[in-house]
């Protein structure tokens, strides 16, 4: 049963483009991981002003595999501003598991 690991990050307005533009640069290791099955990078629009930081992984173990990895430091340890270094513990970490899924069921009229 897969496993989501949210990190929930309040970002003050002035430094969300920096956030953003620091996702847009980030090392791109995560995707390897074994275990990795999704991330999003959601911006907060209405109802909240957290940014999302989600994860999927096909157990706690790959994850806390990949977190406690030099991958991890490396994807948090640049920048050298308040955003970073990310520590884990400093975190808002929210873990789920997957309890059911579904995704678009293929429209046969609009294919092709
Ligand atoms: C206070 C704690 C954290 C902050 C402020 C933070 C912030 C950031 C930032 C700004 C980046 C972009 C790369 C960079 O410039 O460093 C990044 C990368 C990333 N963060 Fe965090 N992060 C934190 C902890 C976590 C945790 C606990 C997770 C687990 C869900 C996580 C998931 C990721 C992922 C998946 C990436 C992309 C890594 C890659 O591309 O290989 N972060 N984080």
């Amino acid at each position: 049963m897969s496993v989501v690991k949210i990190n929930a990050v309040t970002v003050p307005k002035d430094k969300q483009d920096r956030f953003e533009e620091r996702f847009r640069g980030r090392a791109g290791a995560v995707e390897s991981t074994p275990g990795f099955e999704w991330f999003e990078l959601l911006r907060p629009l209405e109802g909240t002003d957290q940014y999302l930081v989600y994860t999927r992984w096909s157990s706690h173990e790959a994850y806390e595999a990949w977190q406690s990895s030099q991958d991890f430091d490396r994807a948090h340890d640049g920048g050298g501003d308040t955003l970073a270094p990310a520590a884990p513990h400093s975190a808002h970490v929210w873990t789920y598991e997957v309890l059911e899924y579904a995704g678009p069921t293929a429209n046969q009229e609009n294919q092709g």
